[in-house]
C-alpha cells in the first residue's frame, strides 16, 4: 500500500482529502503544517507528498525545496488557491509533480496521484533548476503574462516542465494571441535564462538579408555588407534564438536552417570558418504549418525539428473568462504608460467585452482598452468609451470619407493603410490581401510613414 502525506494547516481540507485517499487505499498520513510535515516525510518516508502552498509558518515551497534536498524523485504535489503563473512554473520547476488549484477537483487529485505515482522519471534533472538566478525571476515577473482559464494554466505548466531542458519549441497561434510574451516566458523559465535571448522576425527581411542576419556575414560578401557582422545565431550563444513569423522563410533559407539544426554547426555568409550552434530555438507561426508543407511551402523534415515541442496558444475567444483578468492588467499597464488613473470598471463593460469575438485576439484588447483609457475622463471604463470594432462597421467608417487624392501614390498610400487598419495592422493578412511579399509591404509602410495612430506602440516596446 503507498504512502500519502499530506500537509495543509485547513483542518477540514485536510480530513476531506485524507478520507477521500484512505477508502481509495492509500496509507494517509497528515502533518497541519510544514515543519510536522518535514518530520513525518523524514520518518515515515512516504511514497508521495501533497502540500498546501499557503500555510504559516514553512510554505509550500519551501516544503517542496526541503524534500527536493533529501529526495530527489518522490512526486510532490502542490495545492493552492492562487492562479499564479510565476507560482506555478516555479513549483513544476522545483520539481512539483503538478499543481492543483483549491477547492480541490477529488477526481482529478486522484488522476494525479496515480500519474504521479505510475511514473519513474519525474524528477531527473530537478536538481539543476534549484539554484537559478535572480535576475531571470525578476525579468520573470516583468513580462507578466495573465491567464487562469484551464487552457492557459496547461501551457504554463508545460512551460515549466520543458525549462529544465534545452527543447526547441514552436508556439502556434492566431494573431495577437500572446506568442512572443510566451516565447520570452520560455527563454526566461529555461536553464540557460541568463544567456541571451535574441529574436529575428523572419517576416521582415528578404532572402539575402535574412540569412546574414541569422548566420552573419564577412566583409563583401554581397552588395552592402562592408564589414564583418555576427549573425543571431551567434550572438545567442548557449541562449535562445526565437525566430517568429517561422512560416516566411523561403525554402532555400529553410535547407539552410535544416542544415544547422541537424549539424549544429554553421559558416558566415561569405566565411570560411565553422561556428558551432549552441542556442535552443524557439519558433513562432500564426499559419498553418501543416498546410504550408502539403502546399511545398514549408519543408517537413524542418518541420519535426522544430516542433519537438509545441504551445498551442488559444484564440481570445475561447477564453474568455481570462478577459477580466487581462482589463485589469492592461489597465494597470497602459494608465502608467499614459499617466491616467482609469482604475475602476464600469456596470456592464466585462460582459459588453466577452460577447465580443476577438479576432486581433489579446493585441485587439489592449488597443480597445486603450482607446477607452485615452477617451475617458474619469476613474472608471466606461461602456461608452469602448469601441468594438467588427469588420462590417470598420468599413463604414472608412467609406464614410474619402479624402481628395491627387497621384497615383496616395492611392496606393490610403488603400494600403485602409487595409492594415482593417486588418488590425496584422502585416501578414494585410500582404495577402494586397498580393505583396512582407518585405514589400514594409518598405511602403516605411515610404509613406504609415503608422497605427493609437495602437502601433504595442509593436515597437
Ligand atoms: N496572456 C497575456 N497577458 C498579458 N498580455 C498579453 C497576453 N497575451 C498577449 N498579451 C499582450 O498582447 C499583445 C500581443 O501579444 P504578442 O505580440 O505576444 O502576440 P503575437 O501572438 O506574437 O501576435 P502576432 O502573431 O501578431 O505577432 C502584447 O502587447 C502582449 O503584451
Ligand atoms: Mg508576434
Amino acid at each position: 500500500m503507498e504512502k500519502i502525506l499530506i500537509i495543509d494547516d485547513d483542518k477540514l481540507n485536510l480530513k476531506v482529502l485524507k478520507d477521500t485517499l484512505a477508502r481509495v487505499g492509500y496509507n494517509v498520513i497528515e502533518a497541519q503544517n510544514g515543519e510536522i510535515g518535514l518530520q513525518l516525510f523524514r520518518s515515515e518516508h512516504p511514497d508521495l507528498v501533497i502540500t498546501d502552498f499557503q500555510m504559516p509558518g514553512i510554505d509550500g515551497l519551501e516544503v517542496l525545496a526541503e524534500i527536493r534536498k533529501l529526495n530527489i524523485g518522490i512526486p510532490i504535489i502542490l495545492l493552492t488557491g492562487f492562479g499564479d503563473v510565476v507560482l506555478t512554473i516555479k513549483s513544476i520547476q522545483q520539481g512539483a509533480f503538478d499543481f492543483l488549484e483549491k477547492p480541490i477537483d477529488l477526481q482529478q487529485l486522484k488522476t494525479t496521484i496515480q500519474l504521479a505515482l505510475n511514473s519513474v522519471k519525474v524528477s531527473n534533472s530537478l536538481n539543476e533548476v534549484l539554484n537559478k538566478d535572480m535576475s531571470s525571476e525578476s525579468m520573470l515577473e516583468e513580462n507578466i503574462l495573465v491567464g487562469k482559464t484551464p487552457p492557459m494554466k496547461e501551457i504554463f505548466k508545460n512551460i515549466g516542465r520543458i525549462s529544465m531542458n534545452k527543447v526547441n519549441v514552436l508556439i502556434q497561434g492566431e494573431t495577437g494571441t500572446g506568442k512572443e510574451l510566451i516565447a520570452r516566458l520560455v527563454h526566461y523559465s529555461g536553464i540557460t535564462s541568463h544567456q541571451p535571448l535574441v529574436i529575428v522576425n523572419c517576416s521582415a527581411l528578404t532572402e539575402t538579408l535574412l540569412e546574414s542576419e541569422l548566420f552573419g556575414h564577412v566583409k563583401g560578401s554581397f552588395t552592402g555588407s562592408i564589414r564583418d557582422k555576427k549573425g543571431k545565431f551567434e550572438l545567442a550563444g548557449e541562449g535562445s534564438i526565437f525566430l517568429d513569423e517561422i512560416s516566411e522563410v523561403s525554402l532555400n533559407t529553410q535547407v539552410k536552417l535544416l542544415r544547422v539544426i541537424q549539424e549544429l554547426e554553421f559558416e558566415r555568409v561569405g566565411g570560411e570558418g565553422i561556428i558551432p550552434m549552441k542556442a535552443r530555438i524557439i519558433t513562432a507561426t500564426n499559419r498553418n504549418l501543416e498546410d504550408l508543407i502539403k502546399e511545398g511551402k514549408f519543408r517537413e523534415d524542418l518541420y519535426y525539428r522544430l516542433k519537438v515541442f509545441t504551445i498551442d496558444l488559444p484564440p481570445l475567444r475561447e477564453r474568455k473568462d481570462d478577459i477580466n483578468d487581462l482589463v485589469i492588467h492592461f489597465l494597470h499597464k497602459l494608465n502608467k504608460r499614459f499617466q491616467k488613473n482609469v482604475v475602476k470598471i464600469g456596470d456592464g463593460v466585462i460582459d459588453m467585452l466577452k460577447a465580443h469575438e476577438w479576432h486581433g485576439n489579446v493585441r485587439e484588447l489592449e488597443n480597445t482598452i486603450l482607446q477607452a483609457i485615452v477617451m475617458s475622463k474619469s476613474d472608471v471604463l466606461e461602456r461608452d468609451n469602448i469601441t468594438l470594432n467588427n469588420r462590417s462597421n470598420r468599413n463604414l467608417q472608412l467609406r464614410q470619407e474619402l479624402p481628395m487624392f491627387r497621384t497615383l501614390a496616395d492611392v496606393e498610400k490610403y488603400h494600403i493603410k485602409r487595409i492594415l487598419d482593417e486588418v488590425n495592422w496584422n502585416k501578414m493578412e494585410s500582404s495577402k490581401i494586397l498580393d505583396i511579399t512582407r518585405p514589400t509591404l514594409n518598405a511602403k509602410i516605411e515610404k509613406y510613414n504609415l503608422t497605427q495612430e493609437l495602437s502601433d506602440y504595442s509593436e515597437t516596446d
